[in-house]
């Protein structure tokens, strides 16, 4: 490898003979190196072109005898391969395009023939021939959003090869630095890095801007100056800073009040701008400030309101619900929302029918002696579908044979009134039905039935069975013999039909022998009577309500006393055949037998 660079010794010796003559000089060199040698530094600018000379080994001042020079390389020192040395000459040139960032410097030994050696130093001279370099080009880093200005985040720094001002400087944001969020910040260390730092500059707002792709660019001291570029994603996470939003701050939904329980009645929407957990809404009713009867339910994750409870609209016309969205954050916001529903009528009511009557106890009665005209009852139809006396409602009347009618004024207020004369005796109770017909679609029907009861007057005076009644008594009976029991009726009722009987005095008829029970109506001797006296005495009996006024009458009782002898009576035969006329009148006599005269009546 040595005699590689020995060129061809003019001297006539063997490769052999040339061998034995290096190690001789080497141990030469070395010992002498290590007492007496001089050093020569030559410096050479990297990148220079193929063939720049270095340089000369010799200096011409000192203390060797100049060319030629046996070449030593210090071991591991690419001389070899990076310099060409013309030994003759000791003139050094590049081999190669030389890289300081790979070899620094060069180092030999050059042994003159006499004198001390030269130690040759070349070193290479730094050109700005690296750029700054990041290690990845690509970085990824998070801020939550409101974080406070100023607050730092160290990123990769660049790093440069070369050496001093060709070193790194300095980082610019070269795009994506949304108004103007970031700043850089750097400071080199001893190891001579120039360290980079990312610094909040405004307001972090995610919802405003979620993600940030900074060009980051990384320049040294060349002229021009060589770039690295780097590009920083920045996400910004998420804060619950925001609460849920309805799209509506009121909502208006009517609803029919038959709607059946589930029926949807409307959506309420509410957005949170917030991402993640902190941004999901969920939504329900606050039962504390409305609906606490629980009659609308909400979906929570849909806002859809339904009905949950049967509606009335009689009940309740209008619902005020207070709606809130909540987001799902660790912190929950919240907003609220009003609906109005409106529950709509549907005819469901039937008319209701009141009835006032009119009496003095305000029972359901009419006098028998009402005079057509005279009222009977008010009636007022009432709608609780609209809550008013209705109007437009048509009001009809059934039953009563004719006997009443309605009256009315302003088709509001009905009068049943009496249309012909009544008769209690005759039908003492009237069933009526007063019947109202709404306007609706279908039209919708109430009725409401009444007994009316006709009360008495005293219009009927006791009546009895006959004009005349016939009667037998003994002359023999002792006073309180029953003689007759009289009987009366009378149509009317009560009091009015309660009878007292009684016996007129009448002289000359000897009434007063009679006496009568007031209520039974028997007739009884009150004292002995006398045949001979009067073998028939009359008696008027009178009987009498207990009206008032009281009506009374009379009849006619003719009472025979019948003489009794004390012997026993002979019959002057002992069979009698008679025949009697179907039509006799009762009381006739149609036989009489023996001498003591009886008398066979029918
Ligand atoms: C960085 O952001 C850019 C632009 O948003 C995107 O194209 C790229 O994929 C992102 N890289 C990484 C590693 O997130
Ligand atoms: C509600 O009432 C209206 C009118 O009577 C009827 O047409 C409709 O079918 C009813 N709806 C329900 C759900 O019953
Ligand atoms: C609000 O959201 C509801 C439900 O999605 C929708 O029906 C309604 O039209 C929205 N209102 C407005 C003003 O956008
Ligand atoms: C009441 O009924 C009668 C007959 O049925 C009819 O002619 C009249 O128009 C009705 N009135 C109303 C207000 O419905
Ligand atoms: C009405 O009179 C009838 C006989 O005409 C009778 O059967 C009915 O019980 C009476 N009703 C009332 C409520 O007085
Ligand atoms: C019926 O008459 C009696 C006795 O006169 C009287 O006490 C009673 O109050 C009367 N009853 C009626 C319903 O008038
Ligand atoms: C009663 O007389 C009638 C006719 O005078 C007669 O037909 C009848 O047989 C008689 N009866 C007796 C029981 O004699």
């Amino acid at each position: 490898m040595l005699a590689g660079w020995w060129p061809a010794d003019p001297m006539d010796c063997s490769r052999r003979m040339c061998l034995l003559l290096l190690l001789l000089a080497l141990g030469l060199c070395l010992q002498r190196g290590a007492h007496a040698e001089h050093v020569r530094d030559l410096e050479v600018s990297e990148g220079a072109p193929v063939g720049t000379r270095v340089g000369y080994i010799g200096d011409g001042s000192s203390s060797d005898s100049g060319p030629p020079y046996l070449i030593v390389p210090v071991p591991g020192s690419a001389v070899d391969s990076d310099l060409a040395i013309e030994q003759t000459t000791g003139e050094m040139r590049t081999k190669v395009p030389l890289d300081r960032e790979t070899r620094a410097s060069y180092s030999l030994v050059a042994i003159p023939l006499s004198g001390e050696n030269v130690r040759v130093v070349v070193r290479v001279l730094d050109e700005n021939d690296n750029a700054p370099t990041f290690p990845t080009q690509v970085m990824g880093i998070e801020f939550p959003e409101n974080t406070p200005r100023d607050v730092k985040r160290t990123l990769h720094p660049a790093r440069d090869l070369d050496l001093g001002i060709y070193n790194t400087q300095r980082y610019n944001i070269v795009s994506g630095n949304v108004n103007n969020a970031f700043r850089l910040s750097s400071h080199r260390e001893r190891d001579g890095v120039l360290y980079l730092d990312l610094q909040i500059n405004g307001f972090l707002d995610r919802e405003t801007t979620a993600v940030y792709s900074l060009l980051i660019e990384a320049l040294d001291g060349g002229n021009p100056p060589l770039r690295g570029f780097m590009t920083v994603n920045i996400t910004i996470q998420d804060v619950n800073d925001n609460q849920p939003i309805f799209n509506q701050s009121r909502y208006f939904a009517t609803i029919p009040e038959n709607a059946t329980v589930g029926t949807s009645v409307l959506q309420v929407f509410a957005t949170d701008t917030d991402a993640g957990e902190n941004g999901q809404v969920v939504y329900s009713i606050n039962r504390r400030q409305s609906d606490r009867e629980g009659m609308f339910r909400i979906d929570s994750t849909t806002g859809l309101i339904a009905v949950n409870r049967p509606l009335d609209f009689e009940t309740k016309e209008v619902h005020e619900l207070v709606v809130v969205a909540r987001d799902h954050g660790m912190q929950p916001l919240e907003t609220t929302a009003f609906v109005s529903i409106r529950v709509t009528d549907v005819n469901d009511n039937q008319p209701t029918i009141n009835v006032i009557f009119l009496s003095d106890d305000a029972t359901p009665k009419i006098s028998e002696s009402a005079q057509p005209g005279e009222f009977v009852a008010r009636i007022s139809v009432n709608d609780p579908d609209s809550k008013t006396e209705y109007s437009n409602v048509n009001v009809t009347l059934q039953g009563g044979d004719g006997r009443f009618g309605l009256a009315t004024r302003d088709n509001i207020i009905y009068l049943v009134i009496v249309s012909l004369p009544l008769d209690r005796e005759l039908q003492p109770n009237y069933t009526l039905s007063v019947i109202a017909t709404d306007t609706g679609n279908p039209p919708l029907h109430a009725s409401r039935t009444f007994h009316l009861r006709v009360t008495d007057i005293n219009d009927n005076a006791p009546e009895f069975e006959r004009m005349v009644y016939y009667a037998n008594v003994l002359e023999v009976a002792d006073p309180g013999t029953s003689v007759f029991q009289i009987h009366a009726v009378d149509r009317d009722e009560g009091n009015n039909s309660a009878l007292a009987y009684s016996i007129l005095d009448t002289p000359d008829t000897h009434s007063t022998w009679f006496q009568i029970d007031p209520r039974s109506g028997l007739i009884t001797t009150r004292s002995h009577i006398d045949c001979e006296t009067d073998p028939v005495p009359q008696l008027t009996v009178m009987a009498r309500d207990n009206g008032s006024p009281p009506l009374s009458s009379t009849a006619t009782v003719l009472v025979t006393i019948h003489d009794v002898n004390d012997n026993e009576p002979i019959f002057d035969q002992s069979f009698y055949n008679v025949s009697v006329a179907e039509n006799e009148p009762v009381g006739r006599c149609i036989l009489k037998v023996g001498s003591v005269s009886i008398h066979v009546c029918v």
